[in-house]
């Protein structure tokens, strides 16, 4: 059997063309264009990477992109006060600040002085609590994007067994508890997990957010199930070349799943997509 590659690249497009009609009858009917400000701080390679294409992207739909790239010893003090200022802009309806930021400064206390109402990552404590609680709120981008991939090939996920594979606040957490809303029935799974390759056999749908390349093996898979690899890990070859890798040993995933997140070209377009699809949510909100 052969799975299904889910063209997560070709989904993200499609949102992207929707949010750039979105943002023209926007700015047709309140004059003024949605913003989405960034804050990069230290020279971290892939949040360059990241913050480069969202720049781009952002531009592409329309949108205003306003980039605050800082020096990696920026003290804490300043970037809170950027934000401060970033709040209060009416020409900011988004902000991002770029994990991970480093070691000096407190990343909890910066990401919870972002204005819930401009948090488009949906990390601010008031959003995490509001999406835990069931309530509107910004829904950080990565879990959504695989949540809609997921609905896509689905259809309802009422009664699915998900099983969570990491516990991050940026994509474990979020995930399942996007997943419990569509009524899955839930597990997450981390490091400390007894048996974890039993318990990710039980999973009709797998999202694999560690960190860990090829983690994931094609034993670990129920045979027909939806493997989402949410991995991004840079490896190098035994040429001496690097390549791009998820959690997932995606060769033997394709051999027994129902279907695949191919690394790259799955969740990662969809990450981007979500931004701007919340970033325009935001300016809607900011006008009443
Ligand atoms: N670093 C890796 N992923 C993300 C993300 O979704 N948002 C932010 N702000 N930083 C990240």
């Amino acid at each position: 059997m052969t799975a299904d590659v889910i063209d997560g690249k070709a989904f993200a497009a499609g949102i992207r063309a929707r949010v750039a009609e979105g943002v023209a009858a926007f700015k047709a009917s309140q004059g003024f264009t949605p913003g989405l400000a960034v804050v990069l701080v230290g020279e971290d390679p892939a949040s360059q990477v990241y913050v480069r294409n969202k720049h781009r992207q952002t531009l592409e739909a329309g949108m205003e992109s306003f980039e605050h790239r800082l020096p990696a010893d920026t003290p804490q003090a300043d970037i809170l006060a950027l934000v401060e200022k970033l709040n209060a802009d009416p020409a900011v309806n988004g902000i991002l600040v770029q994990l991970p930021l480093p070691d000096h400064v407190d990343a909890d206390l910066v990401i919870n002085s972002v204005s819930a109402d401009k948090d488009v990552d949906g990390f601010h404590i008031s959003n995490v609590g509001r999406l835990g609680a069931g309530l509107k709120a910004m829904v950080p981008c990565t879990p959504l994007g695989s949540l809609m991939l997921l609905r896509d090939r689905h259809g309802s996920l009422s009664g699915m067994n998900a099983v969570v594979l990491g516990r991050s606040n940026i994509v474990g957490k979020p995930m399942a508890q996007l997943l419990l809303k569509d009524s899955c029935t839930v597990t997450i799974a981390h490091s400390r997990t007894k048996d974890i390759e039993a318990v990710c056999r039980g999973a009709d749908i797998l999202v694999a957010a560690v960190g860990r390349p090829e983690m994931v093996r094609g034993s670990w898979i129920r045979p027909g199930a939806t493997v989402i690899d949410v991995g991004i890990n840079r490896i190098e070859t035994p040429e001496g070349k690097t390549r791009l890798v998820g959690d997932v040993h995606f060769a033997e995933a394709m051999e027994v799943a129902g279907a695949v997140t191919p690394v790259p070209g799955g969740v990662g377009p969809m990450t981007i997509a979500c931004l701007l699809a919340n970033t325009l949510t935001s300016a809607h909100r900011s006008v009443g």
